[in-house]
């Protein structure tokens, strides 16, 4: 392993100015993870010796963002790719080896290719990545005789006649390290910009007797980079619609897969229909025959076989998951928090909470509730306006509601409280001690009846 050491080397210091925006380019989201973080996650699976990422513009932000995952050479100024590289050199170690070049704006780039890319490079080659473009504009040209690559051209610098060709490079390529080292030692930036360019480095090759070779790919999305809030979206959407596709062909009903979105990894079992304007979060699993309707938030959450989850609801489990139980009937419009643990065909309807809560197969509750820090058996019924106060203004305290009891309308149970089993709490109770198995508590005013009751009447 230590013969052929694998670097790999993200350049991420560029301004991003058609962002216009103050953070820095390759920290902008797609499908939720930043840019940079896809380039290092795409490219895990390669077990590179070395990761090293070039920061320049908001450089102590991306060096947060990334801390742990990889190295970092600082460039500042920014003086072009060429120069970007130059700074690695005291990182790149000296073993014989490739060095894998990529992009912190180009996120979609494929283990897949780059492997292609390693492989080929074989620390011996100079392979570049290419593909033609019917606008090629703006693109470093390659320029071939026969198969063989001479050069690349930057745009800016091309003749006429170097313009016409389509053949692009797309910034991504694999060196032998130690001659890599020794090239971008040499640039000059005598050029149409100014710049140190890297691509200088493919005539450096050829004058070295190092072969190089040029792989196409004819996948677009793979190599386009985001300059600007539209480039970016267009990522986004095609991220998305990749997503949705593999879903779809593994048997995912998506009502339109272009109003579907996944920001995390979403597992399904088969038979699972997803309506339109969905957003999926961090780790989802649907189980089997599982219906989410239209207009749904669902984040870390494990949502077991023939559940239904109904229009807008909004699930959100963050570190602690939430679970809703085979059969569950959720929604439309609740809302499942952090530890809501339901039990099998549970229904919780409009406008209900449930946090850190755990259901027994069976309860109920339909209308306008709340319940937090709440242990309910089965089959509770949980009556319309009730709510759980959980909280003294200073602790969080538990209530606990045995199986089969049934509490009536605009219930407030006053944690810790404890209604066992079979009980029945009347309506408009506010319930702050304990109510044994089978009791029937009522703690409201009583009723008063007064007849012949004369309303006051307007002075005229
Ligand atoms: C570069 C290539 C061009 C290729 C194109 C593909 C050079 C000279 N040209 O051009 O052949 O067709 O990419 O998109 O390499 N960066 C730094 N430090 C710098 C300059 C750039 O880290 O000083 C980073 C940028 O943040 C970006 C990447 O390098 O992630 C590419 O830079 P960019 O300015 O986009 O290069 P292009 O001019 O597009
Ligand atoms: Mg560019």
């Amino acid at each position: 392993m230590a013969l052929k050491a694998l670097n790999i080397v993200i350049m991420a210091a560029g301004k991003g100015t058609r962002m216009k925006s103050a953070h820095p380019k390759v920290l902008h989201k797609i499908a939720g993870r930043a840019m940079v973080q896809h380039v290092l996650d795409n490219t895990a699976g390669l077990h590179a010796e070395r990761r090293i990422v070039i920061t320049g513009h908001g450089a102590e932000a991306v060096e947060d963002a990334l801390q742990g995952q990889a190295q970092f050479a600082r460039q500042i100024p920014q003086l072009g790719t060429g120069h970007a590289i130059q700074q690695t050199l005291p990182l790149l170690g000296d073993e014989a080896g490739s060095t894998l070049i990529l992009s912190g704006d180009t996120p979609l780039i494929t283990e897949a290719t780059t492997r292609a890319l390693v492989d080929a490079s074989a620390g011996v080659k100079l392979v570049l990545l290419t593909i033609e473009y019917s606008d090629p504009t703006g693109y470093g040209r390659i320029l071939r005789d026969g198969d063989a690559v001479n050069a690349i051209v930057e745009h800016k610098d091309a003749t006429p006649e170097q313009r016409q060709v389509r053949e692009c490079y797309t910034g991504i390529m694999a060196a032998p390290t130690q001659a890599l080292k020794r090239w971008v030692q040499n640039l000059r930036n005598d050029n149409a910009q100014g710049e140190f360019y890297l691509t200088d480095i493919v005539a450096m090759a050829v004058a070295d007797g190092v072969p190089v070779v040029g792989v196409r790919t004819t996948d677009e999305t793979e190599v386009l980079g985001v300059n600007s809030p539209m480039q970016l979206a267009d990522l986004e959407r095609r991220y998305q619609r990749k997503q949705a596709q593999a879903l779809m062909e593994a048997g995912v009903r998506l009502a339109d897969p272009a109003r579907f979105d996944v920001r995390g990894t979403l597992v399904c079992g088969s038979d699972v229909e997803i309506d339109v304007n969905c957003v999926f979060e961090g780790k989802v699993t649907l189980g089997d025959g599982v219906r989410i309707g239209a207009n749904c938030v669902v984040r870390n959450a494990q949502i077991k076989a023939g559940a239904r989850i109904h229009e807008f609801t909004h699930i959100d489990g963050e570190k602690q998951g939430v679970s809703v139980g085979e059969g569950a009937l959720i929604g439309p419009f609740a809302r499942l928090r952090p530890g809501a643990q339901l039990g099998a065909e549970v229904h919780i309807g409009n406008f209900v909470e449930v946090k850190n809560s755990t259901l027994a197969a069976g309860a109920k509750a339909n209308h306008l509730a709340y319940l937090g820090d709440a242990t309910v058996g089965e089959r509770v019924n949980y009556g319309a306006g009730s709510i759980t106060a959980n909280y003294d203004g200073a602790n969080k305290h538990r209530t606990v509601i045995g199986a089969d009891v049934h509490v009536g309308s605009n219930c407030v149970l006053v944690a810790p409280v404890e209604i066992g089993a079979g009980a029945t709490i009347g309506g408009g109770s506010t319930i702050t001690k304990g109510v044994g198995a089978g009791e029937l508590a009522v703690a409201r005013g009583k009723q008063v009846a007064i007849a012949g009751w004369q309303r006051p009447q307007k002075k005229k």
